[in-house]
């Protein structure tokens, strides 16, 4: 082999090596660029853009968005229920109501629903049913009006912030 002809078989075998190192280099990046997609999809879950009156949007399917609004309406209801309970000194219906949509009462919604949305939207979701049961409770134990007027005037705090916050739009049905 004269020496040309070596010189050019090094050249391609280099210019292999280099477009080998480019390709491994393209996935690197493809897969770096694909766990972010994901990493940010489980960080904010089903939160897809921002709706035309400025609060996140949470993309459910039509079921899972009547779930979740059948189970505002029974928050709504308990909310209902105290007050007037607790107007009427009747603590006992306002435990019986707290109690209906405290922890062990929360919603059918499949764990695969859970995860996609978002953390701040759970989070509060779980803080208020946690609330009602912590109502229900201390108005047993100290059969308090004014304490569950003030209590639940902070935890409709939670109903605030979230409407404010968020809102459920419906992907095509599934
Ligand atoms: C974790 C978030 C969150 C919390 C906490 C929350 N809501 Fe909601 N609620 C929503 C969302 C989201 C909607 C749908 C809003 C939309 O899409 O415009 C909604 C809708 C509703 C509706 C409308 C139901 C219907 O049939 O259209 C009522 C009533 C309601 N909520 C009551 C309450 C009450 C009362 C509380 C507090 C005791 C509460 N919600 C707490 C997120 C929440």
């Amino acid at each position: 082999m004269d020496k040309a002809v070596a010189g050019v078989m090094a050249n391609a075998a280099a210019n292999i090596d280099m477009s080998r190192h480019r390709f491994c280099w393209a996935i690197a990046v493809v897969l770096g660029l694909v766990s972010i997609v994901l990493a940010s999809r489980i960080m904010v879950g089903g939160v897809v853009g921002t709706s035309p009156d400025g609060r996140a949007a949470i993309i459910v399917t039509p079921a899972e968005r009547d779930l979740v609004l059948e189970e505002m309406r029974g928050l709504l209801e308990a909310v209902q229920t105290i007050i007037v309970a607790n107007n009427a000194g009747d603590l006992n219906t306002v435990a019986v109501a707290g109690r209906k949509v405290g922890r062990a009462n929360m919603g059918p919604q499949s764990a695969e629903f859970a995860a996609r949305l978002p953390m701040g939207f759970r989070k509060l979701g779980m803080d208020t049913h946690l609330r009602f049961d912590q109502l229900a409770l201390d108005a047993e134990q100290f059969g308090s009006t004014e304490q569950v007027s003030q209590q639940l005037g902070e935890l409709t705090g939670n109903c605030v912030a979230c409407h404010r916050a968020y809102r459920l739009v419906a992907s095509d049905p599934g």
